[in-house]
């Protein structure tokens, strides 16, 4: 198999006013001094895309969009679509992130149709699926992560534009994080799944990364797991010092 490039995406989340833009400045600075070998991409919220697009002109930092709606353009308040994410600078949209499944009540349908439209504004949909704390206690794990792959996974996916995120929902903000045997068999199943959906080739270079309270201190031993090929950031994202030294990873030699 071919080695697979990994991707570090930084998810700000319903956090970053103007002044939030200076972290970028800092890690488009430390990135210049240090570069990785790694795709780096920041998700702002939508209204500084514009000029986060602006801040990080010349620099490998790429953007993103947190979520986008299934259609292009349309009556719909309040919505913004991959179209308009695009023209405003990003090149990739996260979809499916559990935040927007509970809070938005969105299924794997909807999650799909974000992803089609994603595909269809050229942009990268970066999938996210995981379980819940009941359902890994329950033992339902990977039939979890199968049903919202099988769901929310558009049939037209390739390698270069679409992502998986495995984000177990009960590591997300809260310090815990699965044991690296634990990520390396969902993972691993992911990777599985996908050979079935999309074929070994796009599945054998398709990129999965893990989500989850990931900080300085694990991100090495959970970037080295196997199938593991990057990580998608929530909270350790908004320092530039922390996201780059979890980037740090990919400096000089890389982990999986
Ligand atoms: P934390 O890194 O803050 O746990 O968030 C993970 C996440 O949800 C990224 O999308």
């Amino acid at each position: 198999m071919t080695a697979i490039r990994p991707l570090v995406a930084g998810n700000w989340k319903m956090n970053g006013l103007t002044a939030q833009l200076a972290e970028l400045q800092a890690l488009q600075d430390r990135l210049a001094g240090h570069p990785v070998e790694a795709d780096v991409l920041i998700c702002p919220p939508a209204t500084l895309l514009a000029q986060a697009r602006w801040a990080s002109r010349g620099s490998e930092i790429a953007l993103g969009g947190q979520d986008c709606h299934p259609l292009q353009s349309g009556a719909h308040t309040g919505d913004i679509s991959a179209e308009i994410l695009k023209d405003a600078g990003a090149t990739a949209v996260i979809v499916g992130h559990s935040e927007r499944r509970t809070d938005h009540g969105e299924t794997d349908a909807v999650v799909r149709a974000k992803a089609e439209a994603a595909h269809r504004a050229g942009l990268i949909a970066i999938i996210c699926v995981g379980e819940t704390e009941q359902e890994r206690r329950d033992g339902k794990t990977l039939d979890i992560v199968k049903r919202q792959l099988r769901g929310s996974v558009p049939a037209e996916s390739s390698a270069t534009n679409t992502v998986i995120a495995y984000e177990p929902v009960w590591a997300i903000g809260s310090g815990l994080t699965p044991t690296p045997e634990d990520v390396a068999e969902v993972h691993g199943f992911i990777r599985a799944e996908l050979v079935q959906l999309l074929g070994a080739r796009e599945a054998g270079r398709l990129r999965i990364l893990y989500g989850g309270s990931v900080k300085p201190a694990n991100a090495k031993e959970l970037l080295s797991v196997k199938d593991v090929n990057g990580a998608l950031v929530g909270g350790a994202s908004l320092k530039a010092g922390d996201f780059d030294e979890i980037l740090s990873v990919y400096r000089g030699g890389k982990a999986a």
